[in-house]
């Protein structure tokens, strides 16, 4: 089934140069980018992009990274893509992620992670509609 997804390239993709070598990898999966932009979001777009972890301990320090610098906002799209770009990211923690993976193959954290996937057709819905509401 067709769908979309929407995928964040983090402050740390972006500063590490990354943005490339990510989007690379979604496209050679076969998945279709339909609308992609950079952006330096505020604390307040932080907390509405991450509702559900606001109260969370993690949250802080996280809102402090997301919004350090540009990340680069994407909607992807390509059968079932909302599993398979979280098959693609890996699991959250990069040191645990398997190799292959992106964040197993680029990063070597638990914050700094590169990359956000949508978890389910109503989160990917309630994202898209935030991040690129004229879609
Ligand atoms: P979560 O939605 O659990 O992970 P995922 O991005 O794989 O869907 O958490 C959102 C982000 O919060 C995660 O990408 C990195 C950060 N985070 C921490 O900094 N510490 C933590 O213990 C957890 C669980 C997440
Ligand atoms: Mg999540």
């Amino acid at each position: 089934m067709t769908q979309r997804t929407l995928v964040l390239l983090k402050p740390d993709a972006v500063r590490r140069g990354l943005v490339g070598e990510i989007l690379s990898r979604y496209e050679a999966k076969g998945l279709s980018i339909v609308a992609l932009e950079q952006r330096t979001i505020t604390a307040e777009q932080a907390d509405a992009h991450y509702a559900e972890h606001v109260e969370r301990d993690f949250y802080p320090p996280l809102r402090a990274f997301v919004t350090s610098g540009p990340l680069v906002a994407v909607v992807l799209e390509g059968d079932e893509v909302i599993e398979v770009v979280r098959a693609l990211n890996g699991a959250t923690d990069g040191r645990k992620a398997a190799p292959g993976t992106i964040r197993g193959d680029l990063s070597l954290s638990n914050r700094e992670n590169l990359v956000h996937g949508s978890d389910s057709p109503e989160s990917a819905e309630r994202e898209i509609a935030l991040w690129f509401p004229g879609l």
